[in-house]
């Protein structure tokens, strides 16, 4: 599987463009992202090892196949924390560990200011939910951080990404995949994605900046 995966879907199509419309309101737009999320996840998720079990339906045994894996679901604060539940619905036994990440306002370095993750017990699959990759920079010390801990299989979902932040979390290595609804040219001179949505953080807590 390629490193870089751009869902293609229709819906897809239609619920960005309620995340990118400067009109939609706050309501809409943690639904909108919550829809997107949905999507992402299956398609991150579609080779997951399952393993060979029979159920006992009412009426007789059926062979099927179960997930074989542990899921560590992995939001950045703030603004992953819009995607967490519907990942949730679709793996309810997953764990969810949270990071906390700001970017320096002047340098757009991330900056770590939560972190809990146990020395040991690494999922094997960590989902890294944020709903932008802009520099790309804040993914990577996600990345960096989860391998640390000792994760193998890194799957980061995003909504909106840019070619440039692409381009550097493609060379992370094949440990990494990365799934997106949109890859957006260009970064403006405060490393915003353009077009993008603008901050999502902010639009997903209706917390503007004044
Ligand atoms: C945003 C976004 C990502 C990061 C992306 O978070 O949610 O975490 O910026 O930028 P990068 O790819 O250049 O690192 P922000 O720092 O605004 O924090 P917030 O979610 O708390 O608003
Ligand atoms: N963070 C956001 O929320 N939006 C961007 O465009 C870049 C970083």
């Amino acid at each position: 599987m390629n490193s870089v995966v751009r869902v293609n879907h229709p819906l897809i199509d239609h619920h960005l463009c309620v995340v990118r419309d400067a009109q939609t309101k706050p309501s809409e737009f943690r639904s909108a992202i919550g829809r997107l999320a949905m999507f992402l996840g299956v398609r991150a998720t579609e080779d997951l090892q399952t393993e060979p079990v029979t159920i006992r339906t009412p009426l007789a045994d059926a062979p099927s196949h179960r997930l074989a894996v542990q899921i560590g679901i992995v939001p950045i604060l703030r603004a992953g924390l819009g995607m967490v539940d519907p990942l949730m619905v679709l793996l309810p036994d997953s764990q969810v560990w949270h990071l906390g990440l700001y970017r320096n306002e002047e340098t757009a370095e991330p900056i770590s200011y939560y972190d809990r993750l146990p020395p040991g017990g690494a999922p094997d699959v960590a989902l890294i939910l944020d709903p932008m990759l802009a520099t790309g920079g804040s993914i990577e010390l996600a990345v960096h951080r989860l391998r640390l801990w000792g994760v193998k299989d890194i799957r980061v979902v995003s909504i909106i990404a840019s070619q440039p932040g692409i381009d550097r979390i493609a060379k992370l290595g094949p440990d990494v995949k990365v799934f997106v609804a949109a890859i957006d040219p260009i970064l403006d001179e405060r490393s915003y994605i353009v077009p993008g949505l603008g901050d999502a953080g902010d639009r997903i807590f209706d917390t503007p900046r004044v």
